[in-house]
Formats: structure tokens, sequence, C-alpha cells
């Protein structure tokens, strides 16, 4: 199975390259493509992590693709591993209350079959984990998750990321350094 990743938000920023990185480190730089680079820098720091294409995955044709939304109305299951060689997945940065956006910039536009993984939103690099994990045989009924990820910063004070989390042995799955990450912004 190849993962696609077709990159929507207008920059690169630090946050995207975190999440690209985790997902890298889940299928493997040889599984994984990015589309809609169209920025040369941009090629260049994501060359290091997988396939990089400039053009976008609507204009580039993958036969038996599926498209993880979680608009869909069916569920990912193992057994969609006989029908899909690509995976794509929006590489859109969670926004809340969601906005539908795989729905409108991918669903919409490519004539292929999509799933869900649940319809709680997750980041991209957690909806990669799931899926990845689904294709190599776990059931979707046998994932932990959380409902939303609380992380403690100074002054008894709270960031809350309202995203659905896997959970594996009591902890939620995160890309590395994500917690010092989100603690260093300022858009809380
Ligand atoms: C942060 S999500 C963006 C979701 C966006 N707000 C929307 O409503 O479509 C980034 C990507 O992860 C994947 N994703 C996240 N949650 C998912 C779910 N519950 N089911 C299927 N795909 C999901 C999709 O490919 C999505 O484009």
């Amino acid at each position: 199975m190849k993962y696609i990743i077709e990159h929507l938000d207008p920059e690169l920023y630090d946050w995207c390259l975190l999440e690209y990185t985790h997902i890298s480190e889940i299928v493997g730089k040889e599984n994984l493509i990015f589309t809609n680079v169209r920025n040369v820098e941009e090629r260049k720091k994501l060359e290091r992590l997988g396939t990089v294409e400039e053009k976008s995955v609507t204009q580039l044709k993958y036969p038996r693709l599926c498209i993880l939304d979680p608009a869909a109305s069916k569920t990912l299951e193992p057994a969609d591993k006989q029908s899909f060689d690509y995976l794509l997945f929006g590489g859109i940065l969670g926004d809340w209350p969601p906005r539908q956006r795989t729905k409108k910039e991918l669903t919409r536009k490519l004539d292929a079959q999509s799933r869900n993984l649940g319809q709680p939103q997750m980041s991209t690099n957690t909806a990669v984990y799931v899926a990845k994990k689904i294709i190599d045989g776990k059931k979707f009924s046998e994932f932990q998750f959380i409902e939303e990820l609380v992380i403690p910063v100074e002054d008894g004070e709270e960031i809350e990321l309202p995203f659905r989390f896997v959970v594996e042995n009591g902890k939620p799955v995160l890309a590395k350094g994500y917690v010092e990450f989100v603690r260093k912004q300022d858009v809380f």
C-alpha cells in the first residue's frame, strides 16, 4: 500500500512538518507520496520524507485509490487491502469546527471511493496511523481513542486539542516532540 498526502495548507508550517515526519516514520519513506507541493523549498524539505510531486493528486490519476474522508459513509476495514493500492489523505491541519475540507477538496474532485475512520476528526498523522494498522489487519473496533488531548502548561493552565487521538499502552500516540511543540505555540 502507498500513502498519499495531498498538501492543502497554504504553507509547509512547522506543525505540518512535525506531522509529515511522523507519517514517514509510520509508513516508511518508500511508501509515502506528497502531492500538490508547489514551492521548491518545501519540495526539498519533503524529499527527505518521501516522494514529492508538484502536481495535485487530482491531475495525477492514481489507479485503485481510496480517499480517507471523515464524511465518507463506509469505514475502512482490513479487507480493503485487496481493493486499493493507494490511500489518500488531506494534508490539512485540524480545524474546529471541522469544515469538511476533505470532501470539498478531494472527494468531490476525484472519481474514487472513500472511507472514514470514524466520524470525529483526527490529525493527518493519527489518521495515517489508524489506516496503516487497519490495512495491516487490526479492526476499527479494536482501537482505543480519546476525544481530546489536554496539555498542562504554566500556572495551572491547559491547552485542549479537540481532536481524536489513539491510545496505546495507556498513552496517546503522538509525533515525536509534539507536546513540547504545542506548548511553544502562541495561538492558543
Ligand atoms: C485534520 S484532518 C482534516 C479534516 C477536515 N477538517 C475535514 O473536515 O475534512 C486531515 C486529514 O486526515 C484524514 N482524517 C482525519 N480524520 C479522519 C476520519 N475520522 N476519517 C477519515 N479520514 C480522516 C483525512 O484524510 C483528512 O483530510
